[in-house]
């Protein structure tokens, strides 16, 4: 659906990431929407309001009570206008006043005035978004219904590395749109909880070395985005892939297949929904070598020991109600292989996927599916883009639940 002809209110708080949002202002007007700001005092000491004017071609408002201009109900005005409020970015502050009502400035009387759907994107050093605080002044917002865009993980402005940074601008616009495209979607998994993982896992040799395979992580991806559009609190974790994460998940970057077994772990009891899209490591070598191993004129050989089996190992955790799915690549016996896979993991549904057809290879946009569950005969899906398959494959097992 078009974004054209769609009122969008942003609402710019005292964060360093302020800087990205003439960038996003761009996109949203060249994508036809009327974009209005409004601003705390602390987000113009980051970025001037001169500048958003001039994006935005419109007046930004900052103060409450304006010294030479009379705007009778400015906060009423504003709260009724748009089509979407999006308040990024979020700092801590405006977090912990928006949940608890405080209405000091003109944004938090906005944010308190505004009837219409609210999205918000805190953005913050890694200490102040994992504070206690802030993530109960979080789950105290979303349980208002207020829709979040995830913080991603990154290197931030502070040189510290963690959760906090504000998505990028082309992230955010895809938030928005996918807001206005998903209105009429059926929200089949609303309260749920999906986590998808994704991509492939590496194992280091040594410091510069690693056994990695040829996933791409596009089929994974996909399904997050599918979930997040059909209402599941969607947590994807990922290997290294070099796709952008969609905006909304809950976002977890792994190295190793340890290192997602550990990921997935702490998150399955609170899991409604768990699928496998990842193609973890089936071997690791037994020890990792502290220098980079010099090359040699002779051969030698490279120790390797199973890896802890993912899926199979929290299955024997499984809760009733929990579903269960997993991915499996054959390059032979493929049927015959993925149902032994089903029964020995105890899955609820298998995808096969098939490396048969040109468009169905690894990095392809395409894939070719057949789908396995207990008891039941082959589905056989034609040949789809990734997209679609994860559309058709959330449908389906939300049907299971
Ligand atoms: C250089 C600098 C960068 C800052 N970046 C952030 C940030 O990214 N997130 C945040 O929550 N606070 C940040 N702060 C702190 C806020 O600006 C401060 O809490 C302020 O009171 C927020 O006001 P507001 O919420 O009314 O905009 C930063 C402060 C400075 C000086």
């Amino acid at each position: 659906m078009s974004l054209k002809g769609r009122k969008i209110l942003i609402g710019m708080t005292g964060g360093i990431a302020c800087y990205k949002i003439p960038y996003l202002v761009r996109l949203l007007r060249k994508a036809g929407t009327d974009v209005r700001i409004v601003m705390t005092e602390s987000a113009t000491r980051f970025i001037t309001p001169l500048t958003l004017e001039t994006v935005s071609d419109n007046p930004v408002a900052v103060q409450m009570f304006p010294q030479h201009q009379y705007v009778s109900i400015q906060h009423i005005d504003l709260a009724v206008w748009p089509d979407l409020f999006l308040v990024a970015p979020a700092t801590a502050n405006f977090l912990g006043k928006a949940a608890s009502g405080i209405s000091d400035d003109l944004l938090t009387t906005v944010f308190c005035a505004v009837t219409k759907p609210v999205m918000i994107a805190p953005a913050m050093n890694p200490g102040m978004w994992g504070n206690q605080i802030t993530q109960k002044n979080v789950a105290c917002l979303r349980e208002f219904g207020y829709r979040f865009i995830e913080p991603t993980e990154g290197d931030m402005a502070c040189d510290e590395q963690g959760v906090g940074r504000l998505p990028e601008p082309e992230q955010l616009f895809e938030a928005v749109s996918a807001f206005f495209r998903k209105g009429a979607k059926k929200k089949l998994l609303t309260g749920r909880h999906v986590l998808v993982s994704a991509g492939p896992c590496r194992e280091p040799v040594d410091p510069v070395r690693f056994l990695s395979n040829r996933s791409s992580g596009k089929m994974g991806y996909a399904l997050a985005r599918a979930a997040l559009e059909i209402g599941a609190y969607t947590t994807l974790v990922s290997g290294p892939t070099g796709l952008i994460p969609p905006p909304g998940v809950t976002y977890v970057s792994v190295e190793t297949t340890r290192q997602m077994y550990d990921a997935i772990k702490r998150r399955f009891g609170r899991t409604d929904i768990l699928i496998m899209a990842a193609a973890p490591s089936d071997y690791r070598p037994v020890s990792v070598a502290a220098q980079k191993i010099k090359k040699q004129s002779t051969s030698w050989q490279l120790r390797l020991e199973p890896t802890t089996d993912i899926l199979k190992t929290l299955s024997t955790r499984k809760k009733t109600g929990q579903v269960l799915v997993g991915f499996a690549l054959e390059t032979e016996a493929g049927e015959v292989n993925a149902r032994k896979k089903l029964k020995d993991k105890k899955l609820d549904l298998i995808v096969l996927n098939s490396l048969r057809d040109e468009s169905a290879a690894f990095d392809s946009d395409t894939n070719k599916v057949t789908l396995l569950a207990p008891g039941g005969r082959a589905e056989r899906w034609p040949l789809m883009y990734k997209d679609e398959i994860a559309v058709k494959l959330l449908e389906k097992i939300a049907r299971m639940l």
